[in-house]
């Protein structure tokens, strides 16, 4: 027996106009792992994302966290859940800093005649900022430059502080090392496997086998916007994922979506 899942999708089903994005796809993420998304283009995950984040409404299917069912209506709804999402395409502020974009619609500001003032608590964002990226590991050269200037591994990893000191118990990670060298997308690596091990249920969106080999315990294969299989890693070969992937190969009995879902 698990424990209770962190979040449960089930049977989620969205479309764009003519477009069936998402069909039937049921996931379920447990606290404590690295749950990998694959499926070819157009398979519908970033779909799946904008449901959980909130800035998509599905046409059908039941959303659980911990247990509870849920209606992620906004992405402030998703975030009050703990879910945080870096995006595929990161939805950092250019003309801000680090700490102004870690901080970025929930800036702290002062209590009392200063709150009313709406002064921002620059210093003290700025300070729980460092802190943050100190716990995680990950260094950034200026915090106070502008993220235009920051590289794509440095730009990943404030995504991720972000969500995290939004408290996040669930993080969503869209293609996170697509567009970064070795040492950045290590750099991301190494932040995800810190959240999996500090309890957090963290879901990759890869189209990297050789990453999604190295750091998921568990995977989900979409295809034309169904779930048609999840394993777990260990159990499967690179060979077999990627033969779900493109249709070459049908999922096994065991491994069947339907089996885990009614
Ligand atoms: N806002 C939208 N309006 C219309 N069609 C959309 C929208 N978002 C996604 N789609 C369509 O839905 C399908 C699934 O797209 P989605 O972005 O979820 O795929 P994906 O699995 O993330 O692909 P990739 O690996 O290329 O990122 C595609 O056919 C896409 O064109
Ligand atoms: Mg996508």
């Amino acid at each position: 027996m698990q424990s209770t899942p962190f979040l449960q999708v089930r049977h989620a089903a969205k479309s764009f106009g003519a477009v069936q994005a998402l069909e039937d796809c049921s996931i379920t993420l447990y606290g404590g792992q690295i749950h990998a998304l694959v499926g070819g283009n157009g398979a519908g995950k970033s779909t799946l994302v904008e449901l959980i984040a909130g800035n998509e409404r599905p046409d059908r299917g039941e959303f659980f966290v911990e247990g509870e069912r849920v209606r992620i209506t906004s992405p402030r709804a998703a975030s009050s859940y703990g879910i945080g999402v870096v995006y595929q395409n990161l939805a950092l502020v250019n003309a801000l800093d680090v700490s102004a974009n870690v901080f970025l619609g929930r800036e702290e500001v002062y209590g009392g005649f200063f709150k009313w003032l709406g002064v921002l608590n620059n210093r003290r964002m700025r300070q729980e900022t460092i802190e943050e990226l100190d716990r995680l590991h990950v260094t950034i050269p200026d915090v106070d430059a502008r993220v235009v200037n920051m590289s794509g591994g440095q730009r990943q990893c404030i995504a991720c502080a972000r969500a995290l000191m939004n408290g996040a118990k669930i993080l969503l990670m869209d293609e996170p090392t697509a567009a970064l060298g070795v040492r950045e997308a290590a750099q991301v690596m190494d932040l995800m496997r810190r959240c999996r091990d500090e309890g957090s249920a963290v879901m990759l969106i890869s189209h990297n086998m050789e990453d999604v080999f190295r750091l998921s315990d568990k995977i989900t294969v979409l295809r034309l916007g169904k779930s048609i299989a999840t394993v777990n890693t260990t159990d499967v070969t690179p060979d077999y994922i990627v033969g779900l992937i493109t249709g070459a190969i049908a999922p096994k009995e065991e491994h069947r979506q339907s089996n885990e879902l009614p």
